[in-house]
């Protein structure tokens, strides 16, 4: 057992332990169901949690009226008129408490129309988070632009405002903060610097509906904030995105660049069309996100209380840090992530304690990887289109300059994540998961031994 352990944590364990008898067949003797009860999963004893989770997306059957009547409609697209594309915007904007939305084909779509919107060009430079899914990354490099990395506190999870200045050039055209997992970033100080240097931050809140910080929604706190309505989110339409904002001459242009660049309300452009795409979503989509916004409210209640819980509990824990909100903030975990520090677990590999932790029940992940070193960077850099735009020191400083990531080098090694679905489950669930953890925690080293 780990020296550091608590006698108070041991005797959680062993409550735990008695918890799982309540699994155990009938004809073993006390004795005998308590070593089980109290021995690893991986090791031969009885998995904590055998009730299975939540299954995610959900879907009820009150919403099939209103696809139907999309089908039935024949006003498939938002081209031809129809309704529920023009609804869905104006009930997100409300619930967010942005002036205006606009919903997109996806989260990707609706990042790529904002930085073009932003000014985003050929041979620009854009700060970005690089704790986050790839789409992040490539809606810059599509813009043939290079995104540059921000470091990742390994308290938060989300982009170091302290290390956005020095990767600053003349180059620089925008920041783009990523509220990972649902983790609102710390805005105030990051708005401050693109205010100082003039550059245009747009929010990469596609895993973060309703999250909030200083009593406003993650989102709506900069010149743009993109979401994701993609299959695993939260509020699932199988693809589907938007963007938020408050400046009507903004969003005028998002929705003229997603409508294939033609003009819209205060943007005339020089003549009928400018430049753009269809990135528009359909009314099937939109159909299914109305019903989804009272159920994404309790649902994010029901999530929140479940964290916070599970934080209380896993602080207790040698070796598991809960992660740390910037002040006055409200995430929506979309991912329920903390960290790990394998020395406290008597050197079992992080790899381990997943397989430990899957043979009690809970699934968990490792979260996001060094993915600056997939090769999809050097791929791009050298492109011709690169080549052309940045000088070959300037490819080289940046490809270099992956390796002062060293706060996301340690988020990408220490982190723990379990999917968002796990959060909706009872509070007897959650104590499964604790419960879990302290067996772990209790048999780390002979579990560290087992192959
Ligand atoms: C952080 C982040 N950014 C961007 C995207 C792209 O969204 P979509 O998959 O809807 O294109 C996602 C979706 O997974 C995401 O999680």
């Amino acid at each position: 057992m780990n020296k550091n352990l608590t006698r108070r944590v041991f005797v959680q364990t062993a409550a735990a332990g008695s918890a799982a008898l309540a699994w155990l067949g009938a004809r073993q003797t006390p004795a005998a169901l308590t070593a089980e009860a109290d021995k690893p999963a991986l090791l031969g004893g009885t998995p904590v949690h055998r009730g299975g989770w939540p299954q995610w997306p959900q879907w009820r059957e009150t919403w099939e009226p209103e696809i139907l009547k999309v089908l039935r409609s024949g006003q498939w697209s938002r081209a031809g008129g129809g309704r529920q594309v023009p609804d869905f915007e104006a009930a997100y904007a409300k619930l967010l408490g942005a002036k205006r939305c606009l919903a997109t084909a996806s989260g990707t779509t609706a990042l790529i129309t904002a930085m073009h919107v932003m000014g985003v060009d050929a041979g620009d430079e854009v700060i970005v988070s690089p704790y986050t899914f790839i789409a992040t990354y490539n809606t810059i490099l599509i813009h043939k632009a290079l995104p540059v990395f921000a470091d990742t506190d390994p308290a938060t999870l989300t982009m170091d405002p302290a290390s956005i200045e020095s990767r600053i050039t003349e180059r620089t055209r925008a920041i783009v903060p990523v509220h990972i997992y649902g983790l609102p970033c710390d805005m105030d100080p990051i708005n401050a610097i693109a205010k100082k240097h003039n550059l245009a931050v747009v929010e990469d809140a596609c895993q973060a509906w309703l999250a909030e910080y200083k009593g406003r929604k993650c989102g709506t706190l900069s010149d743009l904030g993109c979401f994701s309505f993609q299959n695993s989110k939260h509020i699932p339409s199988g693809e589907g995105g938007a963007i938020t904002g408050d400046r009507e001459e903004l969003v005028d242009r998002c929705q003229a660049f997603h409508n294939c660049g033609r003009a819209t309300g205060t943007f005339q452009g020089r003549g009928s069309f400018s430049r753009g795409s269809n990135f528009r979503m359909q009314h099937f989509q939109a159909a299914m996100l109305l019903q989804q916004l009272d159920k994404l409210e309790m649902e994010t209640e029901r999530r929140r209380e479940n964290a916070d819980y599970l934080n209380a509990g896993l602080k207790e824990i040698p070796g598991i840090q809960p992660l740390r909100l910037p002040e006055d903030s409200r995430p929506v975990w979309h991912l329920y992530a903390f960290r790990y520090d394998a020395a406290q677990f008597n050197g079992l590999p992080r790899d381990k304690f997943f397989r430990a932790m899957g043979a009690e029940g809970i699934p968990c992940g490792g979260g996001y990887h060094e993915q600056y070193y997939d090769g999809l960077l050097d791929e791009a850099i050298a492109s011709r289109g690169f080549q052309r735009l940045f000088s070959a020191p300037r490819l080289k400083a940046y490809r270099d300059s992956f390796q002062e990531l060293k706060g996301n080098k340690q988020v990408c090694e220490t982190t723990v994540g379990m999917s968002q679905n796990l959060l909706l489950a009872d509070r007897s669930d959650m104590d499964h998961i604790l419960a879990a953890i302290r067996k772990i925690q209790a048999h780390s080293a002979g579990l560290a031994k087992v192959a």
